[in-house]
């Protein structure tokens, strides 16, 4: 089935899809993202997602292409056009086309906005879901403001290809103080001996995971044991359970940590039981 993306105004055939090779995206990452999660063909958390990128948006200094609603509407197109059940979309915005100057260009230079939707392989996310990931520790070597979702992805995009050389899913990102900050496209979370779940607290050392924010939602309605305070590796790897938070993967257990098992190796009882209750804290739109 030809896929389709919304390219500035216009819906086109992704093949055809295209920005001009001076966007500011393109020449400097300048530009911020959202990755929403599409379920039964409804967005997830869309207000949520939303308001970080109203944010990503003023931190930088760039203009909002559209309202949040109208960008709503763009959204549930572009999964409709492409007919995704179950998957995700993508929306980037930069700060537009202009003959290469460091400096932001002239106001009113229009922002370029992209959406773009896919279908996720249930199946293998389910048995990845069910047999556990591993993940591998890597010095966390980004700028100080990964709180903004910004398209600068190089550090994750090198972290990822290291994790894959050695046969993991995900890396762990590590401050010089020897503490997890979070993944390369995910939060970081570990269950400790005495059943406590403990992710780092927000600030401009990790990206606020909207996954992440339900989650904690879904902990206080439990009534689960909750310490927003960083972990170091050694913690980590003396946890009991450790896992992933992300709009793609949801709650993705982690079952080792470079090549050690974390606990009994399989995925663990809250992992497992905040994935599949998620949802249930989750907003459908
Ligand atoms: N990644 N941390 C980083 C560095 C991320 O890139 C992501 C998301 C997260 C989790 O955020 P959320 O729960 O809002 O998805 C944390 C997306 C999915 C991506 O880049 O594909």
């Amino acid at each position: 089935m030809s896929r389709i993306a919304y390219v500035n105004g216009q819906y086109v055939p992704h093949g055809q899809a295209q920005v001009g090779i001076e966007d500011r995206g393109y020449q400097f990452a300048d530009g911020v993202y959202e990755v929403c999660e599409v379920r039964g063909f409804r967005l997830v958390d869309e207000r949520r997602h939303m308001a970080r990128l109203d944010r990503s948006l003023r931190e930088l200094r760039m203009a909002h292409p559209m309202t949040p609603k109208a960008l709503g509407i763009v959204m549930r197109e572009t999964v409709r056009r492409n007919r995704v059940r179950d998957g995700i979309v993508y929306v980037q915005v930069t700060r537009g086309e202009m003959r290469r100057d460091f400096p932001f260009p002239p106001d009113g230079t229009p922002p370029s906005v992209v959406v773009t939707a896919r279908s996720h392989d249930t199946v293998k996310l389910e048995k990845q879901a069910a047999e556990g990931i591993a993940v591998v520790t890597v010095p966390d070597i980004r700028w100080q403001r990964v709180d903004i979702k910004s398209v600068a992805l190089l550090p994750n995009v090198l972290a990822k290809q290291a994790a894959r050389e050695q046969g993991a899913r995900e890396a762990w990102l590590v401050d010089d103080q020897g503490r997890v900050t979070e993944g390369a496209s995910s939060n970081a979370w570990i269950v400790t001996r005495d059943g406590k779940l403990v992710t780092r607290p927000l600030s401009g050392d990790i990206l606020p995971g909207i996954t992440r924010s339900v989650v904690v939602d879904l902990i206080a309605r439990e009534g689960l044991g909750f310490e927003e305070r960083p972990f170091t590796v050694q913690e980590a790897y003396a946890a009991r359970e450790a896992f992933v938070t992300s709009a793609s993967q949801l709650v993705m257990p982690v079952v080792s940590i470079d090549g050690r098992p974390v606990g009994n190796g399989a995925p663990g009882l809250i992992a497992s039981a905040l994935r599949r209750d998620y949802h249930s804290q989750a907003e459908f739109s």
